[in-house]
Formats: structure tokens, sequence, C-alpha cells
């Protein structure tokens, strides 16, 4: 059977990585979350007091850093690590949320990393979620889905993830960094979130997350019975 890339894009918080890792492991693919490797850089510029307004610091400290996914066999999932460290869950943090935004729209961290996501995905077979994967890291995906939902539907799944994980934040405080991601997402110069012509728009608001992996999977099936 024929592999393919799965390119999964759209506004935070509405299901993708959740979807895209269960596609994954469901069809026996990788799964590449490119928004962790946003939010490793923003830890390690956080890190090394990197001024985001100095494109100098900003190209030494991209040659600075290795980003990794390690598989843990406990837990059966890969984790985040940065030059060897694992952040997984330092990366999940509000105020890494809450800063984010800013490092992703700078043009030399996009260069830096949608090149490392385009070798880590060299071979065909994988899942990839993020904002820019079906316009600008693989437009020539065989499968796109555009991902939506209500705000106030995403803050409630934002707070609830957080919770979990033993952060408790306002809805209120959720709500403005989803807008604030939103709008700094869609407007930034380079590769900025929209939906690519060929993409498949998947709204969540009145699915579960079970209803999302079983769309996506079959909207994937359909795509490689084609081929
Ligand atoms: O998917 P996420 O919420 O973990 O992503 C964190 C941030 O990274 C998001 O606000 C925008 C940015 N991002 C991006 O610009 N391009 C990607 N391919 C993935 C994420």
């Amino acid at each position: 059977m024929p592999k393919i890339i799965i390119a999964i894009d759209g506004y935070s918080s509405c299901g993708k990585s959740t979807t895209a890792k269960a596609v994954a492991a469901r069809m026996g693919y990788g799964y590449i979350d490119t928004g962790a490797m946003y939010r490793a850089v923003s830890l390690f510029f956080i890190q090394q007091h990197v001024a985001l307004t100095n494109p100098k610091e900003v190209a030494a400290a991209l040659d600075q850093i290795h980003i990794t996914f390690n598989f843990n066999p406990r837990i059966g999932r890969n984790e985040t690590c940065l030059n060897g460290l694992n952040v997984e869950e330092e990366i999940r943090k509000m105020y890494i949320s809450n800063y984010v935004s800013e490092v992703s729209a700078i043009p030399e961290v996009r260069w830096a990393m949608v090149a490392q996501q385009q070798k880590m995905a060299r071979r065909r077979g994988v899942v990839m979620d993020g904002r820019d994967i079906g316009t600008k890291v693989f437009p020539d995906a065989e499968v796109k889905v555009f991902m939506s939902a209500d705000t106030a539907v995403r803050a409630f799944r934002r707070q609830r993830e957080l919770l979990e994980k033993g952060e408790l934040v306002d809805i209120e405080d959720i709500t403005a960094n989803i807008e604030k991601r939103d709008r700094i997402d869609t407007s930034r110069a380079e590769s900025p979130l929209i939906q690519a012509p060929d993409a498949v728009p998947l709204d969540t608001t009145h699915m579960t997350i079970e209803e999302q992996i079983d769309w996506v999977v079959a909207l994937a099936d359909r795509r490689i019975a084609e081929l």
C-alpha cells in the first residue's frame, strides 16, 4: 500500500495534535508535532535571554538548538528533547504559549524549522501537524486537513488539558491567549496560517476526538485508494 503524508493544519487547541498522534498510531505512521519544535525554540530563547529583535542573536541561538523526538517506552509516546534534555512538560506550560507566536513569526526561526521538518519526513508515512504544513512544509502532501473550532470550545478544551497536567489557568486568560495566537499566526508575513486551496476543512466544535480520528483516517484511506 502506498504511504502518504498527512498534513493537519489549523488553529490552536482544535485537537490537531491529539488527532494527528492517534491517526499516526492507527496507520502505523510516524508523527511529528511541529508546534513542539517552535515551543522548544521559545524555551531556549527564554533560557538564553535571546533578544527577538536582534537577528544575529537569533541566528547564533538557532545554531545551538537541536530538537529530537525520543520514544519513551514507559509511556508509549514520543517526548520532545531540546539538546538531549526532555522538555516535553515544560514546553506545554502557559508561559511558553504566551511567547511562542512571537518566536514563530521570526522568518529565520521558520526557515530553520521548516528545513528540519522536511528532513524528518523525507520518507513518506508521516502525519505532521502545525500551521503551515500543507502550504509550506509539504505542499505536495496527499492529504491536507484544515481544522477549526469555536473559540469558547477551544478554550475549554485547553483549560481541561492544562488542568490534567496540574496547571490551573483562568478561562479568560486562555481565551485571550488563543485569540492573540490566532491573530499573530494568521497575520505574520512569513507563511501565515491559511487554508491551502486543496485542504479539506474540518470544524471540530461538535466532534469528539474519536470522531475526528475516524474522519481523518477515512479521508486518508480514500486518498490512498485513488493512488
Ligand atoms: O500547535 P501548538 O499550539 O503547540 O503550536 C504552538 C505555536 O507554534 C503556535 O501558536 C504557532 C506556532 N506554530 C507555527 O507557527 N507553525 C507550525 N507549523 C506549528 C506551530
